[in-house]
């Protein structure tokens, strides 16, 4: 198929067209997989501190973390819109860090977008990478970088006065130029009323059908993270369930001998194999003689 790259203008044009699905990857196999089956948008999410490298929480991922991932997956991208999460106290500090920070994640990964975690107390932030001319994607709700803040992973805006202050701040995000909003763990008629209050598109997670799109961490869809399941996840497969089968027959042949067999093996011509065994005869014969 031809390529066809998504670019940050597509996603102010399908507002309303056509919905958006987001997907995480973290690595360049999933990413190719993901990228080759048509979403629209990849992320490096700063969950790769959860799902691959079994941290508790996203907290405590790093710039460099962030890097080594996006590189791997970017070479898996051909035609997907390529967002990386900024990890926690890279652009909260100040906005000399976010622009520093940013930088580096995309002079060193090649991703074309941030997502930043975060309302009003980062919308100087959001300002200075817009006008560096760097993409920022939103994300707020349920933000798990300030998850010790919220205590735990828990819906946001059920009540009018907090839905009412979530939808201030996915304003004042879409004032200060970011191109679309994530919006995580918010009830649906909050998160449908901000999708039609926002020119910029909504992206969805644990946010009901009302968005303008939808992003799910990979290893939730399809079953391979076992630790957590959240609510909102559907999952489309159980690979862990099927990693582990084949992982133990694995196991299982390789015991009882079933495994390799001479369709997984090379074969050797007979001469060939003849002169190794007129070696090892030789061999034998001078250690006989030495002894
Ligand atoms: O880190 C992540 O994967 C995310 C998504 C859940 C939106 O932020």
């Amino acid at each position: 198929m031809k390529d066809k790259p998504i670019t940050m203008a597509d996603f102010r044009a399908f507002k309303g067209q056509r919905k958006l699905a987001m997907i995480t990857a973290y690595d360049y196999t999933s990413a190719r997989i993901a990228d080759e089956a048509g979403v629209d948008c990849i992320l490096v999410g700063d969950s790769l501190g959860m799902v691959m490298l079994g941290r508790e929480d996203t907290v405590s991922v790093t710039l460099d973390e962030m890097i080594h991932h996006c590189k791997a997956v970017k070479r898996g991208v051909r035609n997907a819109f390529l967002v990386a999460d900024m990890p926690f106290m890279t652009y909260e500090t100040t906005c000399r860090d976010a622009l520093e920070n940013a930088a580096r994640l995309f002079r060193e990964s090649g991703v074309r977008a941030v997502k930043l975690e975060g309302g009003m107390a980062i919308l100087p932030q959001v300002r200075a990478l817009v006008d560096a001319g760097i993409p920022v994607m939103g994300h707020i709700g349920l933000t798990p970088q300030r998850i010790a803040q919220l205590g735990g992973f828990k819906v946001q805006g059920k009540l009018a006065e907090a839905a009412i202050h979530i939808l201030e701040e996915a304003m004042q995000l879409e004032k200060a130029g970011c191109f679309a909003i994530v919006l995580e763990a918010v009830p649906a008629p909050l998160a449908e009323a901000a999708t039609k209050a926002l020119r910029i598109p909504t992206i969805g997670i644990g946010a009901g059908s009302g968005c303008d799109g939808q992003v799910l961490v990979l290893h939730d869809m399809l079953g391979l993270y076992q630790d957590f399941t959240p609510r909102f996840v559907k999952q489309y497969a159980q690979l862990g369930a099927a990693m582990k089968q084949a992982v133990r027959e694995y196991v299982s042949e390789v015991r009882d001998g079933s495994f390799p067999t001479d369709a997984h093996s090379f074969a050797m011509a007979p001469q060939e194999i003849e002169k190794v065994h007129a070696f090892l005869a030789e061999q034998n014969v001078r250690e006989n003689e030495q002894e």
